[in-house]
């Protein structure tokens, strides 16, 4: 009989506690004085690992009160589970208090564990979720009595899916009042290594680009101040060992499960452990806790990879896509659609609506979304946000009528909403102006002249759903993009007098989600769309409430081809709002094929953003052909298992990346001409993951390829017909080509 081997086990006697996946471990140590020390996180692993831990008398290093004359002991070398500041740990803390008195610190020391079937759940916040997995949970209670706190350290642990969560509690226990000033979801200490950090860096319409730097002895520290979780850094870091690849070496991603202001702090300390400390943002944090009260940290999922990043993200990709979403777009296909935003901003009327869906339908479009434009006074982006009221002269009629008539073309209809808004030009504002976070006496920094919207009081949040809803209700609209325009400044909530920074953005990002939970539950069957001027909330807690997150305002294929790239790392395609727009380009000026965007376009969500009937009548042709092509391939677009061909931070030659179905049967591979030059050098591009020793035929050209030379020697880069002699030459500038490959 096979022993089932428990995914959590306390061991008492050894005084460890070691959670397993099916590839891989993570142990903690119940040390000396009770620190609870970390001493594994990697491959599949049995025993006690303790023996990794070095117990030596260090210069300037301290020592707990209760390790009397034993120097070795000192929370300033070890690794430990969950560092705190005054503990004597010098390195970056992932918990830091201040009591009553002003002292800073406190000292946690660990107390139990429980096990408990099944996945924890966190109130108002998103997590990953077992559904029909085994999963397990593991409950550590650290306490420093004294200091009137209690932390519970949760661990989330799902064998089959390599994932491990953390999160983590804090709870007043004392008699006075005491504020958080760091809290972070959790901290990882790898006891040797050379780690990279890898990060996922950008701006507006250039999100997510790839920066990878060795962690030394000083501190690394990314995140986002911005009330959002940002274009500027992705709240998604991965340590990579120096020499790991796509396909080889040790890597660890940390995935926060946050859509606001977050850090993640890596540094390397005296002694060679490196520390990665992730979670909230610790800066102007100041989270009251009055006794009795506690504060519930956003969940932060890990997974390691002894296979290189493609493994990583591809652990990343399922836990995302069926453990994170939900609903029933979650393994459905989604309907193609046409966002009007790139074809007319906000300056149409209800019959050029119906005109461009009219074409749309014609060519096989499935859905028609109306952007920004069709409420209140909104005909530039000056007025109007607030007032979510059909402009129905602007229309011609009522959003129910213009639904009805899509419909009747035989597609379903979306709406862009920006709930968290306000401008100073709206009725909205006019009569509730203390409903705007405002800093009284300052002027309020604008930004595209909105002001946000006090989400963290559930009177505002309820109020923006009703007059919403009214409009959802009446269209019956089957999709809605969900958008957040701004950063957030002025931190002053009108109702919460003198109340921290920190506490009232946590509290506005749980009125976000909160918002999103009553729209799904109004109407079960919406997908939901987010967005923030693009990838500027694109992390995986809004994946708990959107399919799909709008990936980037930049739609030039070629420079989405590298925010794409990037956003892999972390999250699935089927993740990434991506949609065919017109050229030139409105941001790069670029032009580049209509196929071209499309094959970009289908490594994302697959939609169109332009006015079908300004394309030529050739054109017009390719696009039935490549819904056609979407809906063929969008289980092996959508849940085959993803490999980044090339890295497009370096080369600059030529992106190519490619989809497996899980059982090696097929595959498809995507490649895109980033430059051309005369008399080029042969260029061959190496797949990955194909079954070994399998043949496989490329079902266009009838060509049949051995999968190990295609994965060692490369597939030669498709030629193309020359314009005027019959001879085929090596592919334009911007050229793209999808191979799929079949195994024979
Ligand atoms: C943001 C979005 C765009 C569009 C506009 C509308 O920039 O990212 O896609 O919806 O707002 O104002």
């Amino acid at each position: 009989m096979r022993v089932r081997r428990m995914p959590i086990i306390y061991n008492e006697q050894e005084k460890t506690i070691t959670l397993h996946t099916r590839n891989t471990s993570y142990q903690m140590k119940i040390g000396p004085c009770d620190l609870l020390l970390h001493t594994y996180y990697g491959p599949k692993a049995q025993g006690d690992m303790s023996w990794c831990l070095s117990f030596r008398d260090r210069g300037f290093s301290g020592n707990p009160y209760d390790a009397k004359l034993l120097r070795g002991i000192s929370a300033d070398t070890l690794p430990m589970e969950y560092p705190c500041e005054g503990s004597g740990d010098f390195r970056a803390p992932a918990f830091s208090m201040r009591r009553a008195n002003g002292a800073v610190g406190c000292d946690l020391r660990y107390v139990s564990c429980e096990i408990k079937p099944g996945k924890y759940a966190l109130d108002g916040l998103p997590t990953v979720y077992a559904d029909g997995e085994e999963a397990e949970t593991l409950e550590v209670t650290l306490a420093d009595e004294a200091a009137g706190v209690r932390v519970l350290l949760q661990y989330g642990v799902f064998p089959s899916l390599d994932v491990i969560t953390r999160a983590a509690r804090i709870e007043n226990c004392g008699e006075g009042s005491i504020l958080l000033q760091a809290a972070a979801s959790a901290s990882l200490d790898f006891v040797s290594g050379d780690w990279d950090l890898m990060h996922f860096y950008g701006r507006h319409a250039g999100e997510r680009a790839v920066g990878r730097t060795a962690i030394e002895q000083r501190e690394l520290l990314i995140g986002s101040r911005r009330g959002t979780s940002s274009h500027q850094q992705s709240p998604f870091v991965i340590l990579a060992d120096r020499e790991t690849t796509e396909l080889h070496g040790p890597c660890v991603g940390m995935s926060l499960l946050y859509s606001g202001s977050f850090s993640c702090n890596a540094s390397r300390d005296q002694f060679g452990t490196t520390r990665a400390v992730m979670g909230i943002q610790s800066e102007h944090f100041d989270y009251p806790l009055e006794p009795g009260e506690a504060f519930q940290t956003p969940e932060l999922a890990l997974v390691y990879s002894g296979e290189g990043l493609a493994r990583l993200s591809q652990r990343f990709h399922r836990m995302v896509s069926q453990h994170v979403c939900r609903g029933p777009w979650k393994n459905r296909r989604r309907p193609v659609l046409l966002n009007n935003w790139e074809a007319t901003d906000m300056d149409f009327t209800g019959e050029r609506i119906l005109n461009i869906a009219k074409t749309a339908a014609e060519l096989g479009v499935e859905m028609l979304v109306l952007d920004d434009g069709w409420f209140g006074a909104r005909n530039d982006d000056n007025a109007g946000l607030g007032d979510w009221t059909v402009n129905t002269e602007k229309l011609g009629c009522t959003m129910g009528e213009l639904a009805d008539k899509i419909r009747s073309m035989g597609m379903k209809f979306g709406l862009w909403i920006e709930p968290e808004m306000v401008n100073e030009d709206s009725d909205r504002y006019r009569e509730h102006p203390d409903w705007a976070l405002c800093i009284p006496g300052k002027a309020p920094v604008m930004g595209r002249n909105q002001l946000v919207l006090d989400f963290s009081r559930p009177e505002v949040v309820d109020a923006i759903f009703e007059q919403i809803t009214q409009v959802l209700d009446e269209c019956r609209a089957d999709y809605v993009k969900m958008d957040m325009n701004r950063s957030i400044t002025d931190v002053y909530s009108a109702v919460w007098p003198g109340q921290s920074q920190g506490k009232i953005l946590y509290q506005y990002v749980l009125g976000v989600y909160r918002f999103m939970d009553m729209l799904l539950e109004r109407y079960p069957d919406l997908l939901l769309e987010g967005c923030s001027g693009g990838g500027g909330r694109f992390d995986v807690g809004m994946l708990h409430y959107c399919q799909q997150i709008w990936c980037s305002d930049n739609t030039d294929a070629i420079d989405r081809v590298r925010i794409q790239y990037g956003t892999s790392f972390g999250f699935p395609l089927r993740t990434m709002g991506a949609h065919v727009s017109a050229v030139p380009n409105g941001d790069t000026r670029r032009k580049t094929p209509l196929h071209t965007r499309a094959v970009v376009a289908m490594a994302g969500t697959f939609g169109y953003e332009l006015d079908l009937n300004l394309i030529s009548d050739e054109e017009k042709k390719q696009v039935p052909a490549q819904i056609e092509t979407f809906k063929k391939y969008w289980n092996l677009l959508h849940n085959g298992l993803f490999y980044r061909l090339t890295d497009v931070m370096q080369n600059r030659q030529e992106a190519a990346w490619m989809m497996v179905e899980e059982d090696g049967s097929e595959a498809l591979v995507n490649i895109v001409v980033l430059d051309s030059t005369g008399n080029s050098p042969n260029r061959f591009v190496r797949c990955m993951g194909l079954t070994p020793g399998a043949s496989y035929k490329d079902e266009e050209s009838g060509m049949v390829y051995d999968a190990n030379a295609l994965m060692a020697q490369g597939l030669p880069m498709p030629m193309v017909q020359h314009p005027r002699r019959p001879v085929k030459v090596t592919p334009n500038e911007y050229d793209a080509f999808q191979i799929h490959l079949v195994r024979i």
